[in-house]
C-alpha cells in the first residue's frame, strides 16, 4: 500500500533503495545520534540490512520528496500487537531535509494512514529525552505524553544514561482531531 501529503510520497521499502538510503539517511552521521544502529560505511551494508528487513517481514515505507523524487527517510510500523490492536511508528529523514515540517507531516499521515486502514486502537512513539526534534513531532501531531522511563537508553558515544519518552494516540483522540 502507499499514501501520501502534497509534499511526501510513500511506499514500501525496496531491495533498489539501497542507494539512495545509503547516501541520504544511513551514512549521515547526526540521523543516529540518538538511536542504536551504527553509521553505514557503504551503500552494501545498507543494501545488506535492507535485505535482513526484508526477509523479516518488517514494515518499512520509504518517504520520497515530490518535488525532487528523492528518498529522504524511512517509516517503520514496528511492535504490532493484533490482540491489543497496537503498533509503534518508528521514523528517520536525513539531516539536509530537517526542519522543513517533513518529519511533522510524515507522521501525522503515518498515524492517520494506519487508523484509516488496519484495526489499530492506539499508536505510540519511543522518543530519547534529549532527542528534542523527534518529542516535538509527536506533540505537534497530537501524540499524549504517556510517562518517561528512567534510565533506558546508554549514550553510545559518551556513554551516559537517557530516560525515554513515552508517546501515544487513541484511535478516538484520532477521530476527535478530524
Ligand atoms: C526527528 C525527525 C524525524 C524530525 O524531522 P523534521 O523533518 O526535522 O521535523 P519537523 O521539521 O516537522 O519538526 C521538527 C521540530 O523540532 C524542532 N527541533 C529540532 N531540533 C531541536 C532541538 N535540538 N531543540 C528543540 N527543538 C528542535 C524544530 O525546530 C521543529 O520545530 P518547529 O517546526 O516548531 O520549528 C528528524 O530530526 C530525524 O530523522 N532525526 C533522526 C532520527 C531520529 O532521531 N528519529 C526518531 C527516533 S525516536
Amino acid at each position: 500500500m502507499t499514501y501520501e501529503t502534497p509534499r511526501l510520497f510513500f511506499r514500501p521499502l525496496e531491495e533498489k533503495d539501497a542507494e539512495s538510503l545509503f547516501k541520504n539517511v544511513y551514512r549521515d552521521e547526526n540521523v543516529n545520534r540518538y538511536l542504536r544502529f551504527d553509521t553505514h560505511k557503504n551503500a552494501e551494508e545498507t543494501k545488506k540490512v535492507i535485505k535482513e528487513f526484508l526477509e523479516n517481514n518488517q514494515e518499512i515505507y520509504v518517504l520520497i520528496e515530490k518535488e525532487t523524487k528523492e528518498i529522504i527517510g524511512t517509516i517503520e510500523i514496528a511492535d504490532k500487537s493484533l490482540l491489543n490492536q497496537t503498533c509503534a511508528i518508528g521514523y528517520l529523514i536525513g539531516s539536509k531535509w530537517w526542519s522543513l515540517g517533513y518529519g511533522t507531516e510524515a507522521l501525522k499521515q503515518t498515524i492517520s494512514f494506519l487508523f484509516q486502514n488496519f484495526d489499530y486502537q492506539l499508536i505510540e512513539t519511543v522518543v530519547r529525552n534529549d532527542n528534542k526534534g523527534s518529542a516535538k513531532i509527536c506533540e505537534k501531531s497530537q501524540m499524549k505524553l504517556d510517562g518517561i522511563l528512567r534510565n533506558r537508553r546508554i549514550d553510545k558515544i559518551d556513554g551516559h544514561r537517557d530516560d525515554i519518552r513515552v508517546y501515544s494516540i487513541t484511535k478516538q483522540e484520532w477521530r476527535n482531531l478530524s
